[in-house]
C-alpha cells in the first residue's frame, strides 16, 4: 500500500506562511500520498495554489449540520477539501468532543464527499492501567456507528496515543504496531477481513525524521498524521523523501 503522510499544522502558520511552505512543497517529489491540514482561514489559498497537484487538502475539524444559527462554526459543504481530521484528542480534550459528536462528524464528511481522517488513542493513565485497547476499541466502536461498510473505503484511522503527541516521547515502533494490529482487527469485524487489509492505518505522535523509517517498517503501520514536525520544510521534505 501506497504509504500516506498527512502534516496537521494544528493552530500554526498564518495564509502568508502557509502559502509559502506550500509554494516550495509542491517541487518536493514524493512517492507516498500527501495531505495537508493548514487552519480553516489558510484552506481556500493553500487550495488554489495546490490546483491539480497530486498534494491534497485536509481541513482540522468541522462542524456536522450544513448550515444554520451555529456562530462561529465550519460546515463540510464550506470547507473545499478531500479530508477531514476528526476527533483528535486536542478536540477531545480541550473542546469536549465526545465520540458521539464525533460520529456525527463522521458521517456529515462522508455525505459530503470528503475522506474522515479518524483519530483514536489512550492517555498515559489509561495504558498504564492496562486499557489503551479497551478505550481505543471503545472509541472506534461509537466513532463508526452507524457507518455504511461501503463507506470503510473512504475512511482514514488515525492512531495517536495521547502520550506521544508533541511530547517527543513516541510509541516504539512495536507498541504502534500491537494497537495498529488490534485497530484493523476491530474493523475486520465490521467489514471483514479482506476490505480490512486496505485500510490506511496512520501513527502520530511525536513522529519525526530521525524515527520515521522505523515506524513505517511495521506492517499495519500505512502513514502517518505529523504534528511539530511538519511545520518546517526542511523536516517534512525529508521524511517524504525517506518513504520514497
Ligand atoms: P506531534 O507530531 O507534534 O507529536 O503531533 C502529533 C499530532 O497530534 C498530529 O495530529
Amino acid at each position: 500500500m501506497k504509504k500516506m503522510i498527512v502534516g496537521n499544522w494544528k493552530m500554526n502558520k498564518t495564509t502568508a506562511e502557509a502559502m509559502v511552505f506550500v509554494k516550495r512543497l509542491k517541487k518536493v517529489k514524493s512517492k507516498a500520498d500527501i495531505v495537508m491540514c493548514p487552519a480553516f482561514t489558510a484552506l481556500y489559498a493553500v487550495s488554489k495554489l495546490l490546483g491539480k497537484s497530486k498534494i491534497k487538502l485536509g481541513a482540522q475539524n468541522m462542524f456536522y449540520e450544513e448550515k444554520g444559527p451555529y456562530t462561529g462554526e465550519v460546515s463540510p459543504k464550506m470547507l473545499g477539501v478531500d479530508y477531514v481530521i476528526l476527533g483528535h484528542s486536542e478536540r477531545r480534550e480541550y473542546f469536549n468532543e465526545t465520540n458521539e459528536e464525533i460520529n456525527k462528524k463522521v458521517k456529515a464528511a462522508l455525505k459530503n464527499k470528503i475522506k474522515p481522517i479518524l483519530c483514536v488513542g489512550e492517555s498515559l493513565k489509561q495504558r498504564k492501567a492496562k486499557k489503551a485497547k479497551q478505550v481505543v476499541g471503545n472509541q472506534l466502536k461509537k466513532c463508526l456507528k452507524e457507518v455504511k461498510k461501503n463507506e470503510f473505503s473512504r475512511i482514514i484511522i488515525a492512531y495517536e496515543p495521547i502520550w506521544a503527541i508533541g511530547t517527543g516521547k513516541t510509541a516504539t515502533a512495536e507498541q504502534a504496531q500491537e494497537m495498529h494490529s488490534f485497530i484493523r482487527s476491530v474493523v475486520s469485524k465490521i467489514i471483514g477481513v479482506k476490505s480490512s487489509k486496505k485500510l490506511k492505518i496512520l501513527y502520530g505522535g511525536s513522529v519525526n525524521p530521525k524515527n520515521i523509517k522505523s515506524i513505517f517498517e511495521m506492517k499495519d503501520i500505512d502513514g502517518a498524521l505529523i504534528g511539530g514536525a511538519s511545520l518546517k520544510l526542511t523536516s517534512f521534505a525529508r521524511m517524504i523523501h525517506l518513504c520514497s
